[in-house]
């Protein structure tokens, strides 16, 4: 395993090339900022945060519902899936902003606590995984001409997507309840 240490200019002194030391590097770092230390000492900076991305959840949950609900058929026959992947475009774009943007808050308010959790990063890599095929499955269905009528039907390939993205954003719910609940990995500052 590389052990190099180099000194940075954005105030990380020490820096190690191997992933777990550089972020062990980061989370020292950002505990020393004044954002780190602004959140962590002012009692309404973290409830105020926390209930913001519980409702920036409820807004992407809401969205990936209906998506999938109308892509199988059980809600809002009469809507192409077009209509209503448009509607719900831009309030998931601002949603996933604020669910990042609180997320990183939050963070900085405590950094040990989730990013030294692997759980965490399960939540990452699913959100990812769900964003992206929301995106290949809203392309597929563009390509195979079922974006703007409603009447035709959605083959079962599609449809199982959906399922699948229902259950993809129920885990990273799991994910984000968890992260409170579980341990750090062996040998971190957690
Ligand atoms: C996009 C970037 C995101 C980041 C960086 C992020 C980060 C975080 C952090 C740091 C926590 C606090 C965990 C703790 O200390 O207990 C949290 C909580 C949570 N997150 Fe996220 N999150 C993001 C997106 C999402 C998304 C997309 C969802 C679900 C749709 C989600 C669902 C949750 C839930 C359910 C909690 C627990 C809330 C609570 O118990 O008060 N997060 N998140």
């Amino acid at each position: 395993m590389l052990d190099r240490r180099f000194s940075a200019c954005s105030g990380v002194t020490e820096l190690e090339t191997s992933p777990f030391a550089m972020l062990e590097s980061f989370a020292a770092w950002l505990g020393r900022t004044p954002l780190s230390n602004y959140v962590a000492s002012q009692a309404w900076v973290v409830p105020t945060v926390q209930t913001v991305h519980i409702l920036a959840i409820t807004v992407v949950i809401a969205a990936a519902l209906v998506l999938s609900l109308r892509v199988l058929g059980v809600v809002e026959r009469g809507q192409s899936i077009g209509a209503l992947a448009t509607r719900f475009a831009r309030p998931s774009i601002v949603a996933i902003a604020l669910l990042a943007l609180t997320g990183l808050l939050m963070i900085a308010g405590e950094p040990t606590r989730a990013i030294f959790r692997y759980v965490f990063w399960w939540k990452m890599a699913l959100i990812t995984l769900a964003i992206s095929l929301t995106s290949g499955l809203l392309a597929g269905l563009k390509s195979q001409g079922i974006w703007d009528d409603p009447r035709t039907p959605v083959p079962p390939l599609y449809r199982a997507l959906a399922v699948g993205l229902l259950l993809i954003w129920l885990a990273i719910i799991v994910a984000g309840r968890w992260i409170g609940y579980a341990q750090g990995w062996p040998g971190s500052p957690a």
